[in-house]
């Protein structure tokens, strides 16, 4: 049997088919209010039933953790009847369903909190264009978001997922308390690398202790992070190496490596001799499974990712290919849809949302912009 094809089971009790996940993509689907809608439903519905777990795209725990319109939200009560929805949605076979959640933080803007200034760990606008200044959190306030992470995985367990992800990649409110670039703190969340880890690491710890207390039967939590920025000062690979090293020895069910192409070598001299995802399987040291994503086409692709990661997260391969993981299972390959008609954007049920986000990244596969 392939190494792809062999089932896992998590410390927390969850056990998958096999070492295949769909990586977390927002669709911006969901209604004004993060209510889930029937088109994201059935767009997850499509892709669910062959890959281990589906991890949704990222919900927003609290109103001003809004980044996007049409953005998932786990923020209230309220939307547990529609979470379900969305749960039962992806439960096909023996696919598990992992709700990832998030706080924007100073990646959001004015227009989309209806008039509110955007927070994050200090006031340091990122370095991208039209980039709004942030907001620092107060103390009582971080206490709060910690709290609503909280909050937000009790929802996830109430609606029926197996899980949470917890989003701490791609320059969101996690990373920018991480971030030399985007906390300045002075106070006991910023200012060394141990402090500036703090909000992480209480975020974590309190929704590990959420789970614990609600008891649910196999929940599990992961944890995603990116392994380096670009800016300077910001987050180098070896500032990762000491989250990883400090994740690793907490009671979570998984660490998520964010990466466009999981070949990817660091940026760091002092680690480029082997790819990131091969430093960072080395010092997890199997204390804790690994996801590896990025680029991932072929059943070569996921099998050299199984030798530095126990699992592989394909994103616009799933996008492409509803049935990618029973390709790559059956080592089909040649059956696998690399690249994506627009006339196809229909029956593939991809969202305007999901289309905008590959016109700027994947242009090259996409086969009609010239046509
Ligand atoms: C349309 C789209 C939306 C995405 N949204 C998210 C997201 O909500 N959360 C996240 O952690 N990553 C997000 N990503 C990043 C993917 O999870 C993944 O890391 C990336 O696409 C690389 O994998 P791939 O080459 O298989 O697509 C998104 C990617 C795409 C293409």
């Amino acid at each position: 049997m392939v190494k792809a094809a062999e089932s896992f089971t998590f410390q927390s009790g969850v056990t998958v088919a096999n070492r295949t996940l769909m990586a977390p993509m927002t669709t911006k689907m969901s209604f004004y209010n993060g209510v889930v809608t029937q088109d994201e439903c059935g767009y997850y519905h499509q892709r669910a039933g062959e890959v281990g777990a589906i991890v949704t795209g990222a919900a927003n725990v609290q109103a001003d953790g809004k980044c996007w319109e049409g953005e998932l939200s786990v923020e209230s009560d309220a939307l547990i009847p529609s979470l379900s929805q969305l749960a039962s949605a992806i439960h096909v076979g023996q696919t598990k369903a992992i709700l990832q959640i998030f706080h924007g933080g100073r990646r959001t803007t004015k227009a989309i909190l209806r008039g509110t200034q955007p927070v994050s760990a200090s006031a340091v606008a990122a370095v991208i264009p039209g980039s709004e200044v942030p907001r620092p959190l107060t103390a009582a306030e971080i206490l709060t978001t910690i709290q609503n992470f909280k909050e937000a995985t009790r929802r996830a367990i109430l609606a029926g997922f197996d899980g949470v992800e917890i989003h701490g990649a791609n320059t969101y409110l996690l990373q920018q308390f991480f971030s030399p670039h985007s906390n300045r703190r002075e106070d006991e969340w910023g200012g060394s690398l141990a402090n500036r880890f703090r909000f992480i690491e209480a975020v974590v710890d309190g929704v590990l202790a959420t789970v614990q207390a609600l008891k649910p039967q196999n929940f599990l939590v992961g944890y995603r992070f990116s392994p380096e920025e670009l800016e300077t000062p910001g987050i180098s690979f070896a500032d990762t190496l000491f989250l990883v090293d400090h994740l690793a020895d907490k009671k979570l069910d998984y660490l998520h490596v964010s990466l466009n192409d999981y070949q990817k070598v660091s940026q760091s001299e002092a680690y480029q001799e082997r790819t990131i995802l091969s430093y960072l399987h080395e010092k997890i040291a199997g204390r804790l499974p690994l996801i590896g994503v990025g680029n991932i086409w072929s059943s070569q692709d996921v099998a050299e990712v199984l030798t530095d990661a126990e699992f592989a997260a394909i994103g616009t391969g799933l996008l492409f290919d509803p049935h990618f993981v029973r390709k790559v299972l059956t080592q089909n390959d040649e059956a696998i849809a690399t690249t994506l008609q627009e006339g196809n954007r229909d029956i593939l049920r991809i969202s305007d949302g999901a289309w905008g986000f590959l016109t700027g990244r994947s242009a090259e596969k996409l086969e009609l912009l010239q046509k």
